[in-house]
């Protein structure tokens, strides 16, 4: 996909990977929303609007995706960048940590990837990129919270694309590897290499898996 003029929406804009993101989205040309629970961090980006919405409430996403589409008319790409790890043991059962999980890792970007890949799917064109975290999503000890939000989130990856990948909607997940960001602070990248990457399957339209050709 050519991104110059597209719409582009990116959540957790206001640092790490999603903010090198925006910016490289800026770069190309895109029209790019971008989404954070503070719009503090995301007024020197250069976006074209900012947005604060908490995604620890799903009914937060469906409202993030209205306003987006009401201020730009549409939406041509979504990344589902916005996350938070929690460690935690699995026999240590917190509800809170679990359901904050669950809600910005999975249920938000389930509804995000929802309501925007319908539009999408109308209009025969469009990219939804999940940010997955394969290496612990099939399971890792001490990352109950993360690793299984991550793997339903990998499961709506899956599912989406079965669903609208016929009619021009591009759905994949994107492993970023291990970067340097507040939620791997020990990683081994800087974001904004990783960006470029990212940005590169958008406009290719292939997940991470998939080499560039
Ligand atoms: N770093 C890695 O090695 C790595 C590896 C695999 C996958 N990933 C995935 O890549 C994505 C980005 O990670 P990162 O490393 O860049 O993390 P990060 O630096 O901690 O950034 C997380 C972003 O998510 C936003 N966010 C968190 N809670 C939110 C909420 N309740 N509502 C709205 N936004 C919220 C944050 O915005 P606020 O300013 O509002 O907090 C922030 O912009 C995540 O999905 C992560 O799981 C990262």
């Amino acid at each position: 996909m050519e991104l110059t003029g597209k719409v582009v929406l990116v959540t957790g804009a206001s640092r790490g990977i999603g903010r090198a993101t925006a910016q490289a989205l800026v770069a190309r040309g895109a029209t790019v929303a971008v989404a954070a629970t503070s719009e503090d961090a995301l007024g020197d980006l250069g976006a074209a609007s900012t947005h604060a919405f908490d995604l620890s409430d799903p009914a937060n996403a469906l409202a993030l995706a209205e306003e987006v589409e009401g201020r730009h008319g549409r939406v041509d790409v979504l990344v589902n960048n916005a996350g938070v790890r929690v460690d935690q043991l699995v026999t240590h059962v917190d509800l809170d940590d679990l359901d904050r999980s669950f809600q910005v890792n999975a249920l938000s970007p389930y509804v995000l990837a929802g309501r925007l890949a319908a539009g999408m799917a109308e209009r025969g064109e469009g990219v939804v990129v999940n940010l997955v975290a394969p290496v612990v999503s099939p399971g890792r000890r001490g990352m109950g919270p993360y690793a299984s939000s991550k793997a339903a989130l990998e499961s709506l990856t899956n599912t989406l694309r079965q669903e609208v990948g016929g009619k021009g909607v591009a759905v994949f997940g994107f492993d970023p590897g291990w970067v340097r960001t507040d939620l791997a602070p020990d990683g081994k990248e800087e974001p904004g290499p990783v960006a470029e990457r990212l940005v590169a399957h958008i406009e290719a339209g292939k997940g991470s898996k998939t080499p560039l050709s």
